[in-house]
């Protein structure tokens, strides 16, 4: 028998409303918010209209997705009708249920949603702040239908024959009443920068289109992918208990083997430096553009210069949202414990090499071409030699690959595997003295990896036959413990 007496005490809507406003989010993560939602629809086209007109401003998000119907509509601007523990179709953006509502009251005081599908069409609710705010009884009172004069704002939509529609009025947050038109344009010059970044991958891939005002907005692509002159990058790789997430490392290409437009455009809108570390990736929609995520043990490791050219793509899937804890602005992650080690692994590695590079780079002045200008080694002040990626050969060679990937890879071992002290041997007879081993890398891996593949698919050997191959050859034989740890394909 239960005991207790209960009561119902449900929030007041424009209390409630009025403290989610101050959730934290940006014009720019608003907007990126509701694109999310855009593409979980199944969304090709999104347009973006700002429209300038002092108080009577207005922002529009159209979409060409699926739509809702009118059941799905009122839920969709319902707040909390979906449990953030709820299981969801493995491409949802989604995650909380408060997107489209916290991301618009985030900015405006009027949310307009209209949605048109081919079997129910046109539906259109609307909530207002200040109609809230004027109920004393506190109820949640969502008005049916746009503003009668408004209609012109419909338009859009109403030209389609499915897809949603998403209005902002009264924008009293980043467009306050004194702002000015050359401040609203900056506003949408960084809305086209953060979107260019948060779904470059989309873009990338053909998946959707965004434009702004009718101008299209372009991918941001942070690794420099494909260019010849990086300096170290790993393939994809799943982590160990990672349920599934992936890591890619890249360093990229020293500032002198940059055109200033590709300095330029790498250097993000964030900068060099606040860009470095991990790129976090939800079903390929971009969370974190760069941060050490709090790893590096007790010191934890900070944006530092001589860490810029670090940048690494980790995947995770939106099953892993607890274990990550995604927050609801989705801009935040803590990575889970059961893969921090490896994480610092792969960033220590990575670190190290950029390291490396920014110390040659400061060295710049110093460094010495070889005397023949078609020399394919570069030799650095350290006295270290270097294949020069902007060699002819490397150069015509890479253009012939659909995928650079190996080929930086076979360099980069190559380099490391001088057998220095054979070629300073300079009598026959004087006694060879073996050259150092250098230790695995993840480079060394990657590299074992497509050899492997190479064999079984080209060469049709069997897996052992494979590794005993791979075991017999210089100078893989030094890392049988890498080799062994080749899964069968
Ligand atoms: N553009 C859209 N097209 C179709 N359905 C939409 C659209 N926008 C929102 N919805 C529906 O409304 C629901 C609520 O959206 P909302 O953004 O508030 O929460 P969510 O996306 O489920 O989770 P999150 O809080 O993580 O964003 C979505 O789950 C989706 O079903
Ligand atoms: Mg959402």
């Amino acid at each position: 028998m239960n005991l207790y007496k209960y009561r119902n005490v449900p929030p007041r809507a424009s209390a409630l409303l009025e403290s989610l406003r101050g959730m934290g989010y940006s014009i720019e993560t608003a907007i990126a918010d509701v694109i999310d939602n855009s593409i979980s629809a199944q969304a090709e086209n999104i347009s973006i209209t700002f429209h300038w007109a002092y108080s009577q401003s207005y922002i529009a998000i159209l979409d060409d997705g699926i739509g809702m119907n009118e059941v799905n509509l009122e839920k969709a601007m319902k707040l909390g009708e979906i449990s953030a523990t709820c299981k969801r179709k493995e491409d949802d953006l989604g995650r909380f249920g408060l997107g489209l509502k916290t991301a618009s009251f985030s900015q405006c005081r009027s949310l307009t949603v209209s949605s048109i599908t081919e079997e129910s069409g046109f539906q259109c609710l609307r909530w207002d702040l200040d109609l809230l705010a004027s109920q004393t009884d506190g109820s949640w009172l969502l008005i049916e239908g746009y503003v009668e004069q408004e209609k012109f704002k419909q338009l859009p939509l109403l030209e389609q024959n499915r897809g949603t529609l998403v209005l902002w009025d009264r924008l009293d947050r980043s467009f306050p009443s004194n702002i000015t038109e050359r401040d609203f344009l900056d506003v949408i010059d960084s809305v086209q920068k953060h979107l260019s970044m948060i779904f470059h991958r989309f873009i990338e891939d053909g998946d959707i289109t965004i434009s702004i005002n009718n101008r299209k907005v372009f991918s941001w692509d942070p690794f420099a992918k494909g260019h010849l002159a990086k300096t170290w990058a790993t393939s994809s790789t799943k982590l160990v208990n990672g349920n599934g997430a992936r890591i890619e490392c890249h360093v990229l290409p020293k500032l002198e083997m940059l055109t200033n437009k590709e300095a330029e455009d790498l250097e993000g809108v964030n900068g060099w430096k606040e860009h470095q570390g991990f790129y976090v990736y939800r079903n390929k929609r971009l969370l974190v553009p760069g941060s050490w995520l709090r790893l590096g043990g007790i010191q934890k490791w900070k944006q530092d210069d001589i860490y810029s050219l670090v940048r690494i793509q980790l995947d995770i899937g939106n099953s892993c949202d607890e274990e990550w804890k995604v927050d609801i602005i989705k801009s935040k992650v803590t990575p889970p414990h059961s893969i921090r080690e490896s994480l610092v692994r792969y960033a220590s590695e990575a670190r190290k090499r950029a390291q490396q590079t920014n110390k040659k780079n400061i060295n710049r002045n110093h460094i010495i071409s070889e005397q023949t200008p078609s020399s394919i080694w570069n030799c650095t002040s350290d006295n270290h030699y270097i294949i020069d990626r902007q060699h002819d050969a490397v150069v015509a060679l890479s253009e012939q690959l659909s995928n650079i990937e190996p080929l930086s890879l076979l360099l980069s071992l190559i380099e490391k595997q001088r057998p220095i002290q054979r070629m300073w041997a300079s009598e026959p007879d004087e006694e060879l003295k073996e050259d150092p081993i250098s230790p695995p890398s993840p480079e060394m891996y990657e590299l074992l990896k497509v050899m492997y593949k190479n064999m079984i698919s080209r060469k049709g050997m069997t897996h052992s036959e494979a590794i005993r191959k791979l075991n017999e050859t210089s100078p893989f034989q030094q890392y049988t413990e890498l080799i062994s740890k080749l899964e069968e394909i």
